[in-house]
């Protein structure tokens, strides 16, 4: 499907004034739909804890224009410099300690001594960074538990009495959230699995990252501890066929006369192609009102462990 990677400047201006006026403002970015406020203003950031019915103990990412307005927020040591020339603009946010005089509320970074930032590739994200010219806190726009939003059809759903505008930028193109990577020490420690693989990040630093859940001394990620991605209905992972009453979520070679609805992440067994799948799936099988989706197994390599990690989640709830 395309994308729609241009907006009207006159809605992107609109957009930019309801933010700076304190409002909500959703918008699209590579990876999903984003819920815009203006990050330095605490009561429009507290709206954005409000609509999504958010725990605030959980701080959320700060979007910029660029590597020099995140260098305004954060403060920035050798690696974080490295990831930020190697993958921004694009879905890789970076949790750097929050710089003395950072004018975020403190709501948005939920008291901690540390930020999370990412500078978006999407144009409409882009246009939209440099028309407000001030941070903007951005979670997933979906409702807190909810899975994330692919589509500006999803915002509205969960979220549409909540903001001031959707901007509509068609399907996102990657369809996973970004990885969050904490780079406040020597290594770097992959807090969440997202749309940059372990590898990628292993090829700038010439090790694998350590993963936050092999427990010690790691800091976590809060939004990591939390229910997520949860749909109504239960998920059945690993399954290799289809029980009555169940619909599938297939990966590759779907089995032979299933009954039931029945939606393929990629025929052909691809990554990428599911990944961008995997969300807008998830919604309209539960939509369809069964109790259990069984889902086919997703090898875990490369783009593998961010949907595998999302799937987990999902199961678990
Ligand atoms: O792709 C994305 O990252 C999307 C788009 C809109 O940018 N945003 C997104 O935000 O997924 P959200 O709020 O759904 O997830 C942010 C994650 C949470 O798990 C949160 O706990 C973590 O980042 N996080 C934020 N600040 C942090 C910090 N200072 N230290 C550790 N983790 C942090
Ligand atoms: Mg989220």
């Amino acid at each position: 499907m395309l994308t729609k990677t241009q907006l009207a400047s006159d809605e992107i201006a609109r957009a930019a004034w309801h933010l700076r006026a304190g409002r909500l403002v959703a918008f699209p970015t590579e990876t999903v739909y984003g819920l815009g406020a203006d990050a330095t203003q605490g009561a429009a950031v507290a709206a954005i804890f409000a609509a999504k019915g958010r725990p605030r103990i959980n701080p959320l990412i700060m979007h910029v224009a660029n590597e020099d307005a995140a260098r305004e927020l954060g403060k920035f040591g050798p690696l974080a410099g490295k990831f930020a020339a190697a993958f921004w603009p694009g879905p890789l946010t970076l949790v750097v300690p929050r710089l003395e005089h950072c004018q975020v509320s403190e709501l948005a970074t939920a008291g901690l001594g540390t930020i999370a930032l990412r500078v978006p590739a999407h144009p409409v994200a882009a246009a939209l960074l440099r028309e407000a010219r001030v941070p903007i806190a951005a979670p997933s726009a979906n409702r807190s538990g909810h899975v994330s939003a692919t589509r500006a059809e999803h915002v509205r759903a969960d979220l549409g009495d909540a903001v001031a505008m959707i901007l509509d930028g068609g399907p996102t193109q990657v369809g996973l959230e970004s990885s969050v990577v904490d780079a406040t020490g020597e290594r770097p420690v992959l807090l969440r699995a997202g749309a940059i693989t372990a590898a990628q990040i292993a090829a700038i630093v010439g090790a694998e990252p350590a993963r936050a859940h092999e427990g010690g001394a790691h800091p976590v990620s809060p939004g990591q501890m939390l229910a997520h991605y949860a749909p109504r209905a239960g998920l059945r992972l690993g399954a290799t066929s289809v029980l009555p009453g169940e619909a599938l979520l297939a990966f590759g070679l779907a089995p032979p006369n299933t009954m039931g609805p029945i939606l393929n992440l990629s025929p052909t067994g691809d990554l990428t192609e599911a990944a961008a799948n995997l969300f807008a799936h998830l919604r309209a099988l539960d939509a369809e009102g069964v109790g259990v989706i069984a889902v086919m197994p997703v090898p875990d390599i490369g783009l593998g462990e961010a949907i595998n990690d999302r799937l987990t989640r999902a199961a678990r709830r």
